[in-house]
């Protein structure tokens, strides 16, 4: 069968499974505080119908999944999910973004359910900083990742949005942390997604500068992460940290992007910082056959656009990024 391909020659491999817009979190550049305007619950895909999308996608070449949202584990039987898309025979990984609030509660399902990759975002150490940012307690996280580590779920990655102002202080005692824990850590530049990331954009910090300072203390050394996505890595010499740097604002990397994003509605989003996507849902709950659904997929991917506007055009997305699954 034909693979997806658009029409600058990028395969897509790659797609990023938003099973809910909700979440117990607010971080202030992702969702506004008392934000409550969320999808109804009748317009969310239902297992059967992510479960047939995910099949279909792999049909057509694709190889990976991560589950995200809005904070995946706040939907009901999200490890049941999981292992029903870990049994798909052509999908080789599957993966999590969390920000870890119930993962202490769950860590041991996931990785029997099939879970291997696992992102947590975790943006300080500083329980009232936590509290500032995101509006939640920093405990939970914590118990979260340890419980992760506990399981097996390996490699665990910590995403830290880095902020002028808000943490960049802090990226050194993260290092530390990382270190002692045996985690990976990765650097994340603030995206103008939404009001909310439009207004965290004043905190934009050029991730080339947190690893000159970085460099002044550490000895940098390329390194190779599998399923390493668009970051670049470095390792500390002399450990196994690696640190990887996400850098969509000062150096994009949409040339070689691989992958859509499907949003627990059943719309397939083409780019973070695009608006470009195809409504999944009507056709799914009209009956359509498997071809049709194929053919669905391969039309909306020849929406792809090149590339983001972040920098030229960064009013363009005005979706929140937990809507969109980052
Ligand atoms: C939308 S969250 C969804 C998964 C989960 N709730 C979590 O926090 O990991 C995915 C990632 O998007 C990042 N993110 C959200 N808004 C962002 C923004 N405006 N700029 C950069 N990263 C953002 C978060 O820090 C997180 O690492
Ligand atoms: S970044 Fe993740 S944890 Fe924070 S509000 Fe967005 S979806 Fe929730």
């Amino acid at each position: 069968m034909s693979q997806l391909v658009d029409q600058f020659g990028r395969q897509i491999r790659y797609v990023r499974l938003s099973v809910t817009d909700r979440c117990d979190l607010r971080c202030f550049y992702c969702m506004p505080r008392g934000f409550r305007d969320f999808e109804e619950p009748e317009h969310w895909l239902t297992f059967d119908e992510i479960e047939r999308v995910i099949r279909a996608f792999t049909e057509l070449g694709t190889r990976m999944v991560r589950l995200t949202g809005g904070e995946p584990l706040v939907r009901k039987g999200l490890p049941g999910l999981a292992a029903r898309l870990a049994a798909l025979p052509r999908l080789d990984d599957l993966s999590l973004s969390t920000n870890a609030t119930r993962l202490a509660r769950h860590a041991e399902e996931l990785k029997q359910a099939g879970v291997g990759r696992i992102n947590v975002s975790l943006d300080t150490l500083r329980p009232e900083r936590f509290r500032d940012i995101t509006g939640g307690k920093l405990e939970k996280v914590l118990d979260g990742l340890m419980a992760a580590r506990d399981a097996g779920l390996a490699p665990v990655k910590i995403n830290m949005v880095v902020m002028k102002g808000i943490n960049d202080d802090e990226v050194e005692d993260m290092v530390a942390f990382c270190l002692e824990h045996g985690f990976t850590l990765r650097f994340i530049e603030t995206m103008p997604v939404g009001d909310t990331g439009r207004e965290a954009a004043d905190h934009y910090v050029p991730l080339d500068e947190i690893r000159q300072r970085l460099a002044e203390h550490y000895r940098l050394i390329p390194a190779h992460m599998p399923g390493g996505g668009p970051a670049r890595y470095e390792q500390i010499e002399g450990t196994d940290l690696r640190l990887g740097f996400i850098t969509p604002m000062s150096r994009h990397f949409c040339d070689t992007c691989n992958r859509v994003r499907l949003s627990v509605d059943g719309t397939l989003y083409m780019c973070l910082g695009q608006e470009h996507s195809y409504p999944l849902r009507p056709l799914l709950r009209s009956g359509c056959s498997d071809g049709e659904l194929r053919q669905a997929l391969r039309e909306a991917i020849d929406l792809k656009p090149r590339k983001h506007e972040f920098n030229e055009r960064p009013e363009q997305v005005i979706r929140f990024m937990s809507m969109t699954g980052g």
